[in-house]
């Protein structure tokens, strides 16, 4: 197939489900807003030169590898099947999840060796029959494209290996989670042989995507505290270099200003407070640029 000359970065993404919303979202983020109309399978976009396929997920590494797509977000479960010649460039740390081996809730299950002449379905042929074949292991691989973990309720098959992200399918459905076989995420991929333009673009939008990657987790805390405890409350706020301090017009008061991990914010806001930290404010960040 003949590759794409649009002088548009064209990213393919999944037409509908978990990861259309997910990768919607992280392109808002970098500011990319993609028009979105639920029957137009090719859209344009405001905030960046990207245009947008929608298609199945499952499809999504072979429009990369031939040219129809520059870039694509797809999960790594999807990659690793698929086997295309595509390059990941960047894990995005959404859509996380692990391809599973699942069997009945009464099935004792104490290793690989169980799985010998059994029946598995899955929707993930080739990374099943290779995680097999690497311990040995003759079991029947049925492939189903979807609702898996009906198989060995309906005596389709007698265990099964799927996505599992919450577990709530698996236990809905008898099922125990026994074995991963691979971890997942969301990943941004592309196409090996991009032009310079297309490459200089993808650059562009990468440096996007890790500017928001990095602030991801982290906040802006503000507080006003007394001058005297400044030097324990920096130890508590590091900061990115430091944390800023400014007087504030009352005598013997500071206003601190700092960078910090939201996770470790309910961690120290009791000694904060105990070093006088008053008016603490937590606030999210927008853009940060290093
Ligand atoms: C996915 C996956 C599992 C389920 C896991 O299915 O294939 O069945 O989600 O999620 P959980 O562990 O949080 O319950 P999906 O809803 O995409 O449907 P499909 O497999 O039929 O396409
Ligand atoms: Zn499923």
């Amino acid at each position: 197939m003949s590759k794409n000359t649009n002088k548009n970065l064209r990213c393919v993404i999944q037409k509908s489900g978990r990861l259309n919303e997910a990768s919607i979202n992280l392109l808002r983020n970098c500011g990319v807003q993609v028009e979105l109309s639920s029957r137009k399978l090719k859209t344009g976009c405001n905030g960046f030169p990207m245009e947008f396929l929608f298609v199945r997920d499952d499809d999504i590494p072979s429009y990369v590898e031939n040219g129809a797509a520059d870039i694509g977000i797809v999960g790594e479960n999807v990659v690793v099947e698929e086997n295309k010649d595509i390059e990941i460039i960047q894990r995005l740390g959404f859509s996380k999840c692990r391809l599973s081996i699942a069997v009945p809730r009464d099935f004792d299950y104490r290793g690989v060796e169980d799985l010998q002449n059994k029946t598995i379905a899955t929707s993930y042929p080739h990374v099943v029959e290779q995680f097999l074949s690497e311990n040995n292991v003759d079991c029947t691989v049925s492939t189903i494209n979807g609702s898996v973990e009906i198989a060995p309720n309906i005596e389709l098959a007698d265990v099964i290996c799927d996505l599992v992200s919450t577990g709530s399918t698996l236990v809905a459905n008898g099922l125990k989670e026994v074995q991963v076989i691979l971890n997942s995420e969301a990943v941004l991929v592309a196409r090996k042989d991009l032009d310079i333009g297309k490459e200089r673009l993808l650059d562009d939008f990468l440096f996007r995507v890790q500017s928001y990657l990095r602030i991801k987790g982290y906040r802006y805390v503000m507080l006003n505290a007394p001058t005297e405890s400044i030097e324990s409350i920096k130890d508590l706020l590091p900061g990115i270099k430091s944390p800023t301090v400014m007087p504030l017009s009352m005598y013997g008061w500071s206003a601190v200003q700092a960078v910090i991990k939201e996770n470790i914010f309910w961690k120290i806001v009791d000694d904060l407070k105990k070093l006088g930290a008053e008016d603490i404010l937590l606030l999210p960040i927008e853009k940060m640029v290093l």
